[in-house]
């Protein structure tokens, strides 16, 4: 398979990013998030580059890029399912949801499905509590989900 550094120009515009700004302090948040803007995701090849550059541990990449959310360690899948289980979700039974989701999916969250088809996530607030329980779908809002919802909606995306 295909690394996603196998791209050159991709690696060259993350290098001469780095090169502008590895002077400047505290410069390792906006690399690793440009290098995900670039790469869409920060396997261990994109984060040796970034290492490699900046001549620092990869341990000290790693680090950040599993400590934030915000971070993918792998490519996403065609839909990014975001379940939220922020705090007026969690109350309307955003568990229950999320449970089924993993069992209809066959994955926890975090995951991509084998098939590259689906991605889960579990989110903060989505900023629609009056529709809690709230799930997205790549840019489309579900509100008020009762577990049995799950089905029909996953197969609009088959
Ligand atoms: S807590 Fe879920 S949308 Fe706000």
């Amino acid at each position: 398979m295909a690394t996603v550094t196998a791209d050159k120009a991709k690696v060259d515009e993350l290098k001469a990013y780095i090169a502008e700004h590895k002077g400047i302090k505290g410069p390792l948040m906006p690399i690793i998030q440009k290098a995900q803007e670039i790469f869409g995701c920060l396997p261990i090849d994109v984060q040796d580059v970034i290492a490699e550059e900046m001549g620092i541990p990869m341990t000290d990449i790693y680090g950040v890029a599993t400590f934030y959310s915000q971070f993918a360690l792998e490519p996403k899948g065609e839909h990014v399912i975001g379940l939220c289980m922020g705090t007026a979700c969690y109350v309307k039974n955003s568990q229950p949801i999320l449970e089924r989701l993993r069992k209809e999916l066959g994955i926890s969250e975090g995951a991509t499905t084998p098939d590259g088809k689906y991605s889960l996530d579990a989110t903060r607030c989505l900023g629609c509590c009056g529709l809690a329980p709230v799930m997205m779908i790549d840019d489309r809002v579900y509100g008020r989900l009762k577990p049995d919802d799950i089905p029909g909606i996953l197969a609009e995306y088959k």
